[in-house]
């Protein structure tokens, strides 16, 4: 393919004798929005987190823009231009919020767009600009995946992996995410996205894939998988009614 950011090859992971991934590959496009889904457990975190860096796979490979990832720390991953919002956010709770969004400017390209990357984030996010001098652990669920967010913006990343970027937040606060999200992807990141929230996830991803103890169940475009019967009756219906 052409405008491929991000190739998964048959990656295989293991926690210890625990195998957690098997065989699992996935492609990114340049500019997209892909979804990744499925139930606990079924190792979507640990994908992101190989792909990171955090976990180094015992066999197959990863490239990013055509150079292999495999072997390199999250650190240097990160200076290739790949973020990761964890589950869980991952912020520092007594900083405050203009702390924590300098921390994020920490790739070698972005600390000379210090500046410029924070008006950005005061642009997008307003509620961070009259918060500037709040503690992070002081904010609202909602507002702590905004600085979450906003402060892997402040790497200038070319790939976002978001992880459950809608969990524990109300029906009205996950929908402002989910449209940030498209906006971001609107203004050029390109986006992997975990979500719990499988309906509206397939809603805005071009391409999706379905993850099942470890493997690649099911993929196609967001809008054929949320059309699947059987996307619908496993994760679709019960999450509705979970949430
Ligand atoms: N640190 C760890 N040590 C040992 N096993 C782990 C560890 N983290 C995850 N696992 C196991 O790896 C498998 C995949 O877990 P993972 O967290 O990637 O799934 P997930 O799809 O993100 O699930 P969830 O929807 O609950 O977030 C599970 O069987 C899990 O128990
Ligand atoms: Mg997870």
């Amino acid at each position: 393919m052409e405008n491929l950011l991000l190739e998964v090859n048959g990656i295989d992971v293991f926690y210890g004798d625990v195998q957690a991934l098997a065989n699992v590959s996935i492609q990114v496009e340049q500019g997209a929005i892909v979804a990744l889904v499925g139930a606990n457990g079924a190792g979507k975190s640990t994908l992101l987190k190989t792909i990171a860096g955090v976990k180094q796979p015992s066999r197959g490979d990863i490239l990013f823009q055509n150079q292999p990832l495999c072997g390199r720390r999250a650190e240097q991953v990160a200076n290739m231009g790949i973020v990761l919002v964890p589950e869980g956010r991952g912020l520092f709770a007594n900083l405050t919020v203009l702390e924590n969004l300098k921390l994020g400017a920490y790739p070698v390209k972005a600390r000379a767009h210090l500046q410029e990357s924070l008006n950005r984030a005061f642009e997008l996010f307003p509620v961070l600009k009259e918060r500037v001098s709040q503690k992070a652990g002081a904010l609202s669920g909602g507002q702590q995946q905004m600085l979450a967010i906003a402060r892997a913006l402040m790497a200038m990343p070319d790939l976002l992996m978001l992880d459950e970027p809608s969990l524990g937040l109300s029906p009205l606060i996950s929908k402002e995410i989910f449209e940030l999200i498209h906006t971001l992807n609107e203004r050029g990141t390109t986006i992997l996205l975990v979500e719990q929230n499988v309906n509206q996830a397939l809603k805005i991803a071009q391409n999706a894939y379905v993850m099942k103890t470890g493997s690649i169940e099911m993929q196609g475009s967001g809008l054929e998988l949320l059309a699947n019967p059987e996307v619908q009756e496993a994760y679709i219906g019960k999450r509705w009614s979970k949430t």
